[in-house]
């Protein structure tokens, strides 16, 4: 297998893409966009800095947002109107407690849209079990990232053919 060749194993997906530059992980969630819809949970998983924002906002602007997509770092989430099915993208590193997520709506953004987290580890038990991760890794240069998608076994149907 060479590392270009993404690997599905049964049970659960696993699909690893290199993503030598931003651009790459631009591409991948722009990729990633018309496979998702109402009710899809994107966990973002990476160190400091590892791309998850940059990836939502491939996807973000995929999906046919033309503005800006700034990092919820600070206000913990954002809210995208788009039609037909809108999107929240949530930061959660900064979350006190669990009780914040009434306040921030994110059982409504579960119900009605498609859902991005970064430090989706905040969730707890209400990680839910259908999400789709990607986790992007620094590879040993320190620069370029590697990611690595997982899931349930829907998802390697849903991901068939799936090449960024
Ligand atoms: N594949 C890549 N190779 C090299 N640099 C990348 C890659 N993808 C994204 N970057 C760069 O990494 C930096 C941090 O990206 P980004 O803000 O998306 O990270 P983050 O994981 O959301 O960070 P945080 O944990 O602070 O939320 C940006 O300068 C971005 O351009
Ligand atoms: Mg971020």
């Amino acid at each position: 297998m060479t590392g270009r060749q993404p690997a599905v194993e049964p049970g659960v997906c696993i699909l690893r893409y290199p993503l030598p530059g931003p651009t790459a992980t631009t591409n991948l969630g722009a990729a990633l966009a018309p496979r998702l819809g109402r009710g899809d949970v994107l966990t973002l998983a990476g160190d400091l800095g590892a791309g998850k924002t940059t990836l939502a906002r491939g996807l973000i602007g995929a999906l046919g947002h033309a503005g800006p997509v700034p990092s919820p770092t600070f206000t913990l989430v954002q809210h995208y109107a788009i039609e037909p099915v809108p999107i929240w993208h949530f930061d959660l590193y900064r979350i006190g407690h669990r009780d914040e997520l009434v306040e921030l709506g994110y059982d409504e953004a579960c119900a009605e849209g498609i859902v991005l987290v970064e430090w989706a580890d905040r969730l707890g038990p209400d990680l839910p079990a259908t999400r789709l991760n990607i986790a992007l890794d620094y590879d040993r240069s320190g620069r370029a990232r590697a990611a690595k998608l997982s899931g349930l076994a829907t998802w390697t149907d849903r991901l068939q053919g799936f090449w960024p």
